[in-house]
């Protein structure tokens, strides 16, 4: 299992002046300035329908970045027929050369694809360069790198044998195919979604998000440079019933490996719940869903830490991590002081298009959403239990723009602490400090979620209580830190209750999921 040791990739800083910036820049101008035509890839192959939807940046929305064709339910029929014809040479194939494919396309990614991949991400999903770069760049290479440490590391993973009998494990894929069902937030996860049952010998169909196909497309074109065999992976643009449907009830589904919402994930299931006499084996699923992530602050909180948590925990790319800091229980002792520095940090980020890299916050991913946003800021400003305290302006003219909104909740169950929101929307919530343990326990109460968390405090004894109260609040747990921005390798990904199957992305936790097992005793 001689393979090259995974090393997360580098974070490059484009700063001012850099020929790194000079060059993602060219490729954001030349990505502005032609109209792709981006059709699906089925069994390797470019198709194309009659029905052309248009793909423009959230945060100029009349600007035409291009077209994607959309498909129907034959297109995904195709796909999975693709699918299973590829699937015996792809399960046969030597692990080794299922590795060099993936440790190829990260090198793609990583070199000569870097800026493509991230200005693709920039435009269609308005993400800012430094968050396109930790996300669409270093975040799949890592994915795809460590995904080969990982697969390498389950198959050593091998039972004890004793004297006259050999026992060994043999991870085959799984019978039938996966279906990838990719969200528009991480261009990482749209990637790794269907790579990561892939690596183990499995095939794929992939319906990414209607509302990141151009950063799929190039996530394609790069797999496909590196040599992965037509039908391995098969991309359909269609909407999501519509493959549902076909796929749900097609004996042979052998798993979902999903991120998106609660609503969508739950509904899944129950299809395939109501099909499983259909399988030929029961179907995997694993999925990662909603999150109403916290930060919960002691009165020992650094306030300077704290307010940086905020800033950077609620409002990196618009908020629209799964991750993202949505509510935060600050004591009144320390509130006038973190709220203070807090808001002298808030004056000076900047909200615009991606193309200017000073901008922090760029636009949400597209009207309905912004409607949703909008609707809970007016609805706040009108509140006698809450206060609009920064921002609440929001304008859909040019781009999806929300302003970073800030709301004082007098309620710790006002509508902004419970709901998930996706969007750059702070609910802070003051407790009275002597009331900590109950207001801890309103953090488990309040919320169907557990996907990340924070707390912050200087106290060794108050870190360790509130640790082990809030053991079920959070996958992702987070001391003195932002609860966005876990690292592959690192933070294995994932969380439990409402918001998933916590199967852990990136991490051999992940890619069990995507074998099946058979045990061999042999007697001598
Ligand atoms: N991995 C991302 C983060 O931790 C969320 O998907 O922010």
């Amino acid at each position: 299992f001689n393979v090259p040791v995974a090393k997360n990739e580098p974070v490059r800083t484009y700063a001012p002046g850099s020929g790194e910036r000079k060059s993602l820049q060219a490729k954001l101008a030349e990505l502005r300035s032609v109209e792709v035509e981006l059709p699906m890839i089925i069994a390797g192959k470019e198709v194309t329908t009659d029905r052309r939807r248009r793909i423009a940046p959230p945060h100029d929305h009349q600007h035409t970045l291009g077209y994607f064709f959309e498909g129907d339910s034959s297109h995904v029929q195709m796909a999975i027929d693709a699918a299973l014809d590829a699937k015996k040479a792809w399960a046969d194939m030597g692990w080794q050369h299922r590795a060099a494919i993936f440790l190829k396309a990260a090198d793609l990614l990583a070199g000569p694809y870097r800026d493509k991949m991230n200005a693709a991400t920039m435009l269609g999903q308005s993400k800012n360069a430094f968050q396109a770069e930790i996300d669409a760049a270093c975040e799949l290479a890592d994915f795809f790198r460590y995904g080969v440490k990982c697969m390498t590391d389950i198959y050593q993973m091998q039972p004890e044998s004793s004297a006259g009998i050999w026992n060994y494990n043999e991870y085959r894929p799984l019978e039938g195919f996966v279906f990838a069902l990719t969200p528009f937030n991480f261009t990482s996860i749209a990637g790794n979604l269907p790579s990561a049952p892939v690596m183990m010998g499995n095939v794929a169909v992939w319906k990414p998000s209607n509302t990141s196909v151009y950063s799929a497309a190039v996530i394609m074109e790069i797999l496909q440079e590196a040599g992965l065999p037509e039908g391995v992976i098969n991309l359909v643009y269609v909407a999501g019933p519509v493959a549902g449907e076909v796929i749900f009830s097609h004996p042979d589904f052998a798993g979902i490996h999903f991120t998106g919402s609660t609503a969508v994930f739950q509904n899944i299931w129950k299809t395939i719940g109501e099909n499983i006499y259909k399988y030929k084996a029961y179907p995997r699923i694993v999925g990662e869903t909603g999150g109403k992530d916290f930060i919960f602050a002691d009165p020992t909180a650094d306030p300077q830490a704290l307010a940086v948590a905020m800033l950077r925990g609620a409002f990196e790319y618009q908020g629209q991590k799964c991750s993202a800091a949505s509510r935060v229980y600050v004591p009144e002792s320390i509130w006038a002081d973190v709220r203070g520095r807090f808001e002298k940090m808030m004056g000076t980020v900047k909200m615009g298009p991606v193309e200017d890299f000073t901008n922090f916050v760029n636009a949400v991913i597209d009207e309905k959403s912004f409607d949703k946003l909008a609707a809970y800021i007016e609805r706040a400003k009108s509140s006698k239990d809450a206060q609009v305290i920064w921002g609440g302006k929001c304008d859909k003219s040019v781009g999806y723009f929300i302003e970073p909104t800030v709301i004082l909740a007098a309620k710790a169950d006002y509508e902004t602490m419970v709901d998930e929101l996706f969007g750059p929307v702070l609910t802070v919530y003051v407790y009275e400090d002597r009331k900590l343990d109950e207001t801890l326990a309103l953090v488990d109460q309040t919320s169907m979620y557990a996907l990340t968390g924070a707390i912050f405090s200087q106290d060794r004894y108050s870190i360790e209580r509130m640790t082990k109260r809030l053991e079920n609040a959070a996958g992702n747990f987070y001391i003195n830190d932002k609860p966005t921005g876990a690292v592959v390798g690192q933070q294995p990904f994932g969380g439990a209750r409402g918001s998933g199957t916590n199967d852990k992305a990136g991490s051999v936790f992940n890619m069990l999921r995507w074998t099946s097992i058979r045990t061999v005793k042999e007697t001598f």
